[in-house]
């Protein structure tokens, strides 16, 4: 399985609704696609409307080692070709478990090796913050020998999204150099901006594509369609399959399928 994460401590960027349409779009192309829903808030799940995982058999209680059933039974198909591991009501109990953990950087990494053969595809929407769970979903994204995938950073078109980004990418040169991993940081994705917002959203959206490293590998701009899609709890290239956002998303699976 190719694991690719989304994630970008700052906060309503779009780390969810990408990872939704992103995921939705592989499964179009054809992969085997999983979803996970990694931020306590639990937005993926709700958006995409499947169960919350039951009190006694949690992605939590996987990740901590205190339930040691087949990591399967918590999938659940939301769409063809596309499953996801949804979130449970202890979620918020994770971080102060995973502080407590060996190892702990490593544990969604090595849960989601139970998948390998399952999926071509993984998708993890990170939490928003630096804490110890975006730390494990970049490790479980990490460069491993014959997989694809890494990160993608939606940014906003806002002045302090560049001093975002350089956090990010500075926890990522940290957290590689300590863990001894390379981490393939596909790309930014300027989400939910509206060029019509005047010269300001522009003069970001050109300061990223200037910056050239991480390249700008798609723009998602704010569009009803993604909106409705996402209260319609479906993904956008099946609520408005014609749709320029659907291409968009159809548009960035093949660049994240190739990285
Ligand atoms: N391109 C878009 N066009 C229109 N609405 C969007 C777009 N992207 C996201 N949204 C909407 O904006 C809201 C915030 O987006 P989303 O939840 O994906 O951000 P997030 O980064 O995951 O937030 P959090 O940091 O809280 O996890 C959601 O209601 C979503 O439906
Ligand atoms: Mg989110």
């Amino acid at each position: 399985m190719d694991i690719t994460v989304i994630a970008n401590q700052k906060g309503g960027v779009g780390k969810t609704a990408n990872s939704i349409n992103l995921a939705a779009a592989m499964a179009v192309l054809g992969r085997r696609t999983l979803l996970v829903d990694w931020d306590p808030q639990g937005h993926l799940t709700e958006a995409t409307g499947v169960p919350e995982s039951p009190d006694n058999k949690t992605l939590k209680q996987a990740v901590l080692g205190e339930w040691t059933g087949d990591p399967h039974e918590l999938l659940v198909e939301y769409r063809p070709n596309l499953w996801v591991l949804p979130t449970s009501l202890d979620m918020f109990l994770l971080d102060k478990g995973l502080y407590a953990a060996t190892n702990r950087e490593m544990r969604l990494a090595h849960l989601l090796e139970a998948f390998d053969g399952d999926f071509d595809n993984g998708v993890i929407d990170a939490p928003p913050s630096l804490g110890i769970g975006t730390e494990c979903a970049l490790m479980a994204a990490r460069r491993r020998p014959g997989k694809r995938g890494g990160l993608l950073i939606p940014v906003e078109a806002e002045d302090s999204s560049i001093r975002a980004l350089r956090l990010l990418l500075r926890q990522i040169g940290q957290l590689s150099a300590e863990m001894r991993v390379d981490i393939n940081v596909i790309g930014m994705v300027p989400s939910r901006f509206d060029v019509r917002d005047g010269e300001m959203v522009t003069g970001i959206l050109e300061a990223f594509r200037a910056l050239g490293n991480p390249p700008v590998v798609a723009e998602i701009r704010k569009r009803t369609d993604i909106r409705r899609a996402w209260r319609a709890k479906q993904p956008v290239v099946e609520y408005a399959p014609k749709s320029e956002s659907a291409q968009w998303f159809l548009d960035l699976a093949k660049v994240v399928m190739a990285a």
